[in-house]
């Protein structure tokens, strides 16, 4: 049995406990949050301990899951890395791209597994995208298109509900608005797909001063010729969310969007009365992407084998992200080192 201990007792933790505490052959030994009352409530929910300091967790675990907000990354994830532990770090690898290559630097010093939970990589859909791709079926690729939209992820929305917590979205420093935190899922995606990215324009609302919306819409130029779209939305109304992604190539094009329906739809009834859906049918576990994304670091850590992403992919992904941010302020496009 593998314990695994989840450092920062927020909204995603909660999406990760409930997939380690579905995983067979790992035990969830709690939480370490720098708020004791968060990781207390995380506790309650999901079981394990409350550990008084990440030190005390890193003692009592096999692997650590770090679930703090990026600007809070470098510091648990080198401090893991240093103590041979095994880590999850989600997505954003850091807030900045110092950051990041500090972290890259450290899993290259100690040779410690890091895994960077970009979770769009093992959405069925994006997953089967790319495998079609490699296989060669639609030609040689031209453009890809990729399309994420919601709701400002605020205290009150989705899987936030309930959360006493104030979100650190609205903060530009903290969270990079949708560029830096929900763009830069596609950005990974595409480049998993399409290879390096020479130059990235930006256009946008993450400076309109219109909070709490934020859009953005980018165009990436990759090394190979081809063309990338991204569109990220904080702007939708609650409860409609959707992705969507395109990839045309010399012999065909490839299209999904999240908007089509399922076969069978599951909406549970919140305690405001609205309903929250599944979102994804059958569910099986091993359809979920972040059972998925964890059951993958579980099985390469053990079996010594490389992850589907790199530190150095995540430390990419930054970079692009920042480019982008770049581009929106300065109106130029922005070529990446
Ligand atoms: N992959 C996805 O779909 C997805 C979805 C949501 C969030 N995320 C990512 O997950 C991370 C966390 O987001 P969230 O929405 O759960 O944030 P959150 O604000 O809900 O929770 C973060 C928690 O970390 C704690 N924390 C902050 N600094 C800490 C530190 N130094 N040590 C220990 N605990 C600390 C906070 O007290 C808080 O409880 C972000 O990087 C975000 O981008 C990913």
């Amino acid at each position: 049995m593998r314990r695994v201990g989840i450092v920062g007792a927020g909204g995603i933790s909660r999406t990760h406990a409930d997939r380690w505490n579905q995983m067979p052959g790992v035990e969830l030994a709690g939480f370490y949050d720098i708020i004791e009352d968060a990781a207390q409530r995380a506790v309650q929910r999901s079981g394990g301990k409350v550990f008084g300091s990440m030190n005390e967790l890193f003692d009592a675990v096999d692997y650590v899951d770090v679930c703090t907000p990026g600007t809070a990354h470098v510091q648990p994830v080198i401090a893991a890395l240093e103590a041979g532990i095994p880590t999850v770090c989600e997505k954003p690898l850091a807030n900045s791209i110092a950051d990041c290559e500090r972290i890259v630097d450290a899993a290259d010093r100690t040779g410690t597994p890091l895994f960077v939970a970009m979770v769009v990589r093992f959405f069925p859909q994006f997953a089967k995208a790319k495998e079609v791709l490699d296989s060669g079926a639609i030609g040689a690729p031209g453009v890809i298109r990729t399309v994420r939209s919601g709701s400002y992820p605020d205290a009150g929305s989705g899987w936030r509900k309930g959360l006493a917590i104030t979100s650190y979205y609205a903060d530009f420093a903290q969270s990079g608005g949708v560029l830096l935190d929900l763009c830069i899922h596609d950005i990974d995606y595409q480049r998993w797909c399409f290879g390096e990215v020479e130059r990235v324009f930006a256009r946008g609302m993450m400076f309109a001063g219109k909070e709490p919306k934020d859009h953005a819409l980018l165009t990436l130029r990759f090394a190979s010729g081809a063309v990338g779209h991204i569109e990220g939305s904080w702007s939708y109304p609650r409860g409609r969310s959707s992705s969507r992604i395109e990839i045309a190539g010399t012999g065909g094009i490839l299209e999904w969007d999240s908007r089509t329906r399922p076969p069978v739809e599951v909406a549970l009834a919140q305690e405001d009365g609205s309903l929250a859906s599944s979102g994804s049918s059958p569910t099986a576990p091993k359809d979920d992407p972040y059972y998925a994304e964890l059951a993958h670091f579980v099985r390469c850590t053990e079996a010594k084998e490389p992850f589907l992403v790199t530190p150095y992919d995540g430390l990419m992904a930054v970079k692009i992200s920042r480019a982008a941010i770049e581009s929106l302020e300065t109106g130029r496009p922005v070529t990446i080192s």
